[in-house]
C-alpha cells in the first residue's frame, strides 16, 4: 500500500480517503454529494427569504426554472434537509411538525392525484380518502396540523400533460391552496412550467422566476471543477480546471450540471481502476462518453 503522500490537490477531509483501496474509493466517487455553487446558494437564500416572510393573504411564490438534470431537485432537497421535521414524540401536543414538504406534480394530474401526491410526500399515502373532497379536507387539515410553512411542487411541468381545462383547474387549485394556508409555494420545473404559470394572469405576478440555466465556461465553472477535483480521492492531481480538460468536459456535458458531474465521476472511477490515478484528456477520449444530444438522437 502506498503510504500517505501529502495529496495537496485534495481537501483535508478527502486526503485520508486517498489511501483506501480501489473499491472503497470508487464507492466514494460514486456517492452523491452536495457541491455549493453561486446559483445554488442564491436560490437557497431566495427560498429561505420567502420562508421567513410573515403570513399575509398574498404570499410570495418562487419558480425554480431550468433544463432537466441541472440541479433543481438537489437544491430543494438541500433546503428541505435544512428544515427537517420534528417527530410527534418531541412536540408538546404530540403532533409531528413538517416545516417543508416537497411533492411531485403527478403526470396527467387531476385534483385527486394532486392531493394524493401531497399526502404521499407527507408519508401518509395510506390515509388517503377516496373522493376528491375527502382528500382535499384531509390534506388541508394535515398541512395545518403539522405546521407546514412551505410547499415545494417539483416537476411542475407535468401540469402540461393534462388537458387545457384540467390545467386551468390545477392552476386555480394552486392559487387557492397558497391563499388558504397562507404559505409560500415553490414551483420547480422546466421552461414549460414557466409557460404554464404565465398562462394564468393571476399567478404570473405571484411567482418570481429563479433561473437555473445551463452552465457556461466561466470562472464559476472552473470553481466547480476545482471543488470536484478536491473531493474525489484520486492519488494524483488532474488539473480539471485547466483549459484542455475543462473544455473537453464542457463539450461532453453540454453545460448541464448533472452531465458535468457524471463525466467527472465516471472518469474518476476509471482513473482509479486503471491505475492512472488522474483524469487526463486521453482518458476522456477513450472513455466513450456520448453527449446528451447524441444520446437523444440514438434514442429516436
Ligand atoms: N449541488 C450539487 N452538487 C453535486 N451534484 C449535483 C448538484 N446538483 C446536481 N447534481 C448532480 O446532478 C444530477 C441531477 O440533479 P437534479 O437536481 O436531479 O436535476 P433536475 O432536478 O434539475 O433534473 C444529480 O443527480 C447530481 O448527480
Ligand atoms: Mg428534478
Amino acid at each position: 500500500m502506498v503510504l500517505s503522500e501529502d495529496y495537496r490537490h485534495l481537501q483535508p477531509s478527502a486526503r485520508s480517503w486517498a489511501d483506501e483501496d480501489d473499491a472503497s474509493r470508487v464507492r466514494r466517487i460514486r456517492t452523491d454529494r452536495w457541491i455549493a455553487y453561486a446559483r445554488a446558494k442564491a436560490a437557497l437564500a431566495a427560498i429561505e427569504d420567502v420562508l421567513s416572510f410573515p403570513k399575509r393573504t398574498r404570499m410570495p411564490n418562487l419558480l425554480l426554472v431550468g433544463p432537466t438534470n441541472n440541479g433543481k431537485t438537489m437544491i430543494v432537497e438541500k433546503f428541505r434537509r435544512a428544515h427537517p421535521p420534528t417527530d410527534a414524540a418531541e412536540t408538546p401536543d404530540g403532533v409531528a411538525r413538517i416545516p417543508v414538504i416537497r411533492m411531485q406534480m403527478p403526470s396527467g394530474p387531476d385534483e385527486r392525484r394532486f392531493f394524493g401526491a401531497i399526502l404521499d410526500a407527507m408519508g401518509l399515502g395510506s390515509w388517503r380518502g377516496e373522493t376528491v373532497a375527502a382528500r382535499q379536507d384531509l390534506t388541508v387539515r394535515l398541512l395545518r396540523q403539522t405546521g407546514v410553512r412551505l410547499l415545494v411542487i417539483d416537476e411542475l411541468h407535468n401540469l402540461l400533460s393534462g388537458a387545457p381545462m384540467q390545467q386551468r383547474r390545477l392552476l386555480n387549485l394552486l392559487r387557492w391552496l397558497g391563499n388558504e394556508l397562507q404559505i409560500p409555494l415553490v414551483g420547480v420545473g422546466t421552461a414549460e412550467a414557466l409557460r404554464a404559470i404565465r398562462s394564468d394572469d393571476q399567478l404570473v405576478n405571484r411567482f418570481e422566476p429563479i433561473p437555473l440555466p445551463v452552465w457556461t465556461e466561466d470562472d464559476e465553472y472552473s470553481r466547480l471543477l476545482s471543488t470536484l477535483e478536491a473531493v474525489l480521492p484520486l492519488r494524483r492531481a488532474s488539473g480539471l480546471a485547466r483549459p484542455a480538460l475543462a473544455s473537453k468536459i464542457f463539450a461532453l456535458s453540454e453545460g448541464v450540471l448533472g452531465e458535468i458531474i457524471a463525466v467527472v465521476t465516471r472518469s474518476a472511477a476509471q482513473a482509479v481502476t486503471s491505475g492512472a490515478e488522474a483524469i487526463t484528456p486521453r482518458l476522456l477520449d477513450e472513455a466513450g462518453f456520448t453527449r446528451p444530444s447524441d444520446r437523444r438522437r440514438v434514442a429516436i
